[in-house]
């Protein structure tokens, strides 16, 4: 009898460990270069193409919201099969997905099955924000890939470009992101653009009051008519001054009203997030913690870990198996 309990505290560890989690240095064992290998892909995509580092941001946005950390975003449409959450409308814009698949065939030539997409999602972000001059931030791993898309729910999960900042906060808080971490992750709007389409609202027919004066100006030269064909590369960067930096300029132009989205402008003046934003826009450290603590929130929301979901080997299907 004291032998079993004795086996039984023995075995107690392990049963902890049957939950799993996300950790620090998941691959350590099984895939030792992982994560160096992802930085060395991710670092000669951003020096050919800049604005790759900005898409990984965006993208982990968009995959973590949508449920979990879990690649259902990089799921390509397949005929009478998956239909891609990159066909909604909320996906405007988005690009380079195509490079996304650079770092997975880097990455399954050295350890076949291995690492997740979602991780690729994840780490690429990180690694992603340190080019564009972000913080360092430490990040876990252990995501599996989703088995399915959530096309039907992107539209209800993720917050329209003319959303209220009430429905965004409501939208974080219900993932466990609290006011000031939001504040900090729309920092990400110091990098990459908006497209003419998501801002002709607030030009025509009048002039949105709220945004500057001399910033719409600006902005109807960027976006001469009402009625831009999507098809068309009308656009202005988020920030003029420092386009390809993440930093704290972006809270400096929306105190001054030149955020390009209803959310930037809402941000700038709703009493809940305005005294974040003040902090924010003179002390650029604080920000960098801010959008670090922010990024993790984000990256751990509800992942599948585990025997849960599957490890694509391409990024852009599920496994046939
Ligand atoms: C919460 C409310 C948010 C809304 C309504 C929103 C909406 C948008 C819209 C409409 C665009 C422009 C798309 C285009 O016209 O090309 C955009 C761009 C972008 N968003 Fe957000 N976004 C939000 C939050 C976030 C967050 C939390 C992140 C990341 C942490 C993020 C990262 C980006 C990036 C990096 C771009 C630039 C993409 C590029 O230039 O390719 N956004 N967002
Ligand atoms: C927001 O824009 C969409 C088009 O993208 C439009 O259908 C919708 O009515 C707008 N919502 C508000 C609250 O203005």
């Amino acid at each position: 009898m004291t032998n079993l309990c004795f086996l039984f505290l023995l075995l107690l560890p392990h049963f902890n460990l049957v939950k799993s989690q996300l950790e620090l240095n998941y691959y350590s064992k099984s895939c030792p270069k992982a994560e160096e290998i992802i930085r060395e892909q991710v670092t000669q995509l951003y020096h050919k193409h800049g604005n790759t580092a900005v898409s990984w941001v965006r993208n982990l946005f968009h995959d973590c919201i949508v449920k979990s950390c879990d690649a259902s975003l990089l799921l390509a449409t397949v005929p009478n099969g998956v239909v891609s959450e990159q066909a909604s409308g909320r996906s405007f814009g988005m690009r380079n997905f195509k490079y996304v698949n650079s770092i997975k065939s880097a990455i399954e030539e050295q350890c076949p099955l291995t690492v997740s997409c979602a991780d690729i999602v994840a780490l690429s972000a990180r690694d992603g924000i340190v080019l564009l001059g972000g913080p360092s931030i430490e990040m876990k791993t252990g995501r599996k890939d989703s088995k399915e898309s959530y096309a039907n729910l992107v539209e209800d999960l993720i917050p329209n470009h003319n959303d209220s900042i009430s429905s965004v906060l409501s939208r974080f808080q219900d993932i466990g992101i609290d006011v000031e971490a939001t504040v900090a992750l729309l920092g990400a709007h110091s990098v990459g653009r908006v497209h003419c389409i998501n801002l002709v609202h607030r030009l025509y027919p009048t002039v949105d009051e709220t945004l500057d004066p001399t910033h719409a100006e600006y902005l109807k030269r960027r976006c001469p008519t009402p009625n831009p064909d999507p098809k068309d590369v009308l656009y202005s960067r988020n920030d003029l001054k420092t386009p390809m930096i993440i930093d704290n300029n972006y809270y400096k132009n929306i105190l001054q009203h030149k955020g390009l989205l209803t959310v930037d402008e809402e941000l700038a003046t709703d009493p809940r997030t305005a005294p974040y934003v003040r902090k924010m826009a003179n002390d650029n450290q604080y920000f960098n913690q801010q959008f670090s603590r922010a990024i993790l929130l984000l990256s751990e929301n509800n992942p599948l870990t585990g025997d849960q979901g599957q490890i694509r080997k391409d990024c852009r299907y599920l496994n046939t198996n």
